[in-house]
């Protein structure tokens, strides 16, 4: 790279326009929405679409909303040609739908284009000629007067072809290709002169297409040029005034939404933004800005990965994991300060709500996503994402020093796995740590209530498999909890007292399971989580006081006292 880079790059220029209104409109409603996924879209693919593709891109299209569609450049190719005759020919364009089709300004081309769209009901017949400075001296070798006579000559043959059909409903653009690259007086020019060859009227009305065919400038630019043009162009009530943003600075969507700020009636663009070079337009990417303003595209992306697999399929070109609205891993968060507020976010909000959701634009739902990318564990998470995919997915809702507890876990199994951690994973891991080991349970007991005893209103009797042996468990206390915590203690070789006690159920009807999480001193050395799982509340208890106690002993807490020999012979604790 040059270390003084305007020795060959020329800043763009700033355009003088007096009292612009752009910054402070506002985006009311949808523009009429024109696909050029079928042209300037294939036209830049490394393999261009074959029928079939684009068959199944134009009724993708149609079922998304589009009510306008360039369906290729007919006077280009055979292949070209043909597709718009099958279209017409087999009568598949809704009555609602306009094709339109590109052609360059040559006499044999129009004619052609015309024959391609013998007998279609309503059409666009859209004409470019390049004017910028740069393509008159070196490509066409034409002064400016040499581009109005090339474009309105042109523009008169397509008024002339269009006559030959009466029986077709015709709709007249003209793009001056690379508008954005020319001096605005210019475009003016040639855009009024074209317009003169046409006379359109407010009833019916030409396109004028302002493509950024290479974006060169800041998007402000680009919006104070469409705000010129619209303010000074002829029978502007005559014109659609349409803009064609390409993407090379990345800043496409928002030139295009500035450019409607500052007076645009319409755009094309191409779903995900394919086309030349960093692509056209992206009007998935305008469209569901408007929606998250509360503004109805009039476009559908309910089901967004269908439209994205059928992009792929017919484009053969990835859409890139980040692409906005669609990548996969758009709605998800990795880090756990994300991840932590869109749980609590998730857990204030009320049916019916404004959608107020930090780190989420959009509502995943509303283009058929579902809320289970949104949090995903890695190394960056925190006890957020993952207690509340535990929480999600399984129904657990993990009191916050257990989060914290478990956290540690999942951070151990990630740094030896260095890898991305789903929700099953996380079970597995919680189902690990705080799960019982086959070994040791409790194989039946009895619970009686003694409310004249001195001691102690609940006594639990009963049986223990722990560590391969059998232990007699008999503990008394002021309820069933109470009772068997002194009882599994004196059984077991430890002295328990617990800290804090949570418990709730997981689904409902006769499959419900209750869940208790029991935080746990053991031996005044370590405090600690045990969980426990059953369809019996008491019994899940049981289970999470036995799973406190098996963790303590894998942590290195050793049995106190004579319990190893005592866990080896049957036992009594009362
Ligand atoms: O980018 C461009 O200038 C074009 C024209 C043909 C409209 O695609
Ligand atoms: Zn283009």
């Amino acid at each position: 790279m040059l270390q003084q880079p305007g020795t060959k790059y020329k800043a763009f220029e700033p355009i003088r326009l007096q009292a612009r209104t752009w910054p402070d409109a506002r985006i009311t409603h949808a523009p009429i929405w024109t696909s050029i996924d079928l042209r300037d879209g294939n036209q830049a693919l490394v393999e261009p679409m074959d029928v079939a593709r684009k068959m199944r891109m134009f009724e993708t299209l149609v079922k998304i909303g589009f009510k306008q569609i360039e369906v290729g450049f007919p006077s280009a190719s055979q292949p070209e040609f043909d597709f718009v005759r099958k279209l017409i020919d087999e009568k598949r364009i809704p009555e609602d739908v306009t094709i339109q089709v590109l052609t360059q300004a040559r006499d044999e081309l129009i004619a052609r284009t015309f024959e391609a769209l013998r007998g279609v009901s309503r059409a666009i017949v859209h004409m470019y000629v390049a004017v910028a400075p740069i393509m008159r001296r070196t490509v066409l070798n034409l002064d400016e007067d040499g581009i109005v006579e090339l474009s309105t000559s042109r523009a008169r043959l397509i008024a002339a072809e269009a006559a030959k059909y009466p029986e077709t409903d015709w709709t007249f653009e003209y793009s001056p290709e690379m508008f954005s690259d020319t001096d605005l007086a210019f475009s003016k020019r040639v855009v009024d002169a074209v317009t003169a060859v046409w006379q359109p009227t407010p009833a019916r009305k030409c396109i004028i297409n302002l493509p950024s065919t290479v974006e060169r400038s800041s998007p402000n630019i680009y919006a104070d040029m469409i705000e010129w043009m619209h303010r000074h162009i002829a029978r502007r009530d005559a014109v659609i005034l349409s803009v064609h943003p390409h993407n090379d600075r990345g800043t496409g969507t928002a030139a295009a939404e500035f450019a409607l700020m500052a007076g645009a009636d319409r755009l094309e663009g191409c779903l995900f933004g394919n086309g030349e070079r960093t692509g056209n337009l992206d009007l998935v990417n305008v469209a569901l800005n408007m929606y998250t303003q509360g503004v109805a595209p009039h476009l559908d992306f309910s089901h967004i990965d269908e439209i994205r697999a059928t992009v792929e399929q017919c484009n053969q070109l990835p859409i890139h994991p980040r692409h906005p609205y669609v990548g996969d891993l758009v709605y998800t968060s990795f880090s756990g300060s994300h991840q932590d507020a869109i749980k609590k976010a998730f857990a204030a909000r009320q049916e019916g709500d404004f959608w107020e959701m930090p780190y989420l634009p959009i509502d995943p739902k509303d283009v058929g996503r579902s809320y289970e990318a949104v949090i995903r564990v890695n190394s960056q998470s925190g006890k957020g994402g993952i207690s509340y995919l535990l929480e999600s997915e399984y129904g657990l809702t993990l009191p916050r020093r257990l989060q914290i507890e478990f956290s540690h876990a999942v951070q151990r199994v990630m740094d030896a796995q260095g890898k991305e951690l789903g929700a099953a994973d996380l079970w597995t891991i919680f189902h690990d740590e705080y799960g019982i080991d086959q070994a040791n349970g409790l194989r039946r007991h009895t619970i009686e209530a003694q409310h004249d005893d001195a001691r102690g209103t609940v006594r639990v009797r009963g049986e223990l498999a722990w560590n391969d042996a059998t232990l007699r468990v008999d503990g008394r206390g002021n309820g069933p909890i109470a009772a068997f915590t002194g009882a599994l203690g004196a059984a077991a070789g430890h002295e328990l007292r617990i800290m804090d006690y949570q418990q709730h159920a997981i689904g409902d009807g006769a499959d419900a399971q209750s869940v208790a999480y029991i935080e746990m001193r053991v031996d005044d050395s370590a405090t600690l989580f045990g969980v426990g799982m059953d369809a019996d509340t008491t019994a899940a208890a049981f289970k999470a006081l036995i799973s406190g106690v098996q963790r303590a002993e894998k942590m290195g807490i050793a049995p106190r006292g004579a319990a190893q020999s005592r866990a080896a012979a049957d036992a009594v604790a009362a």
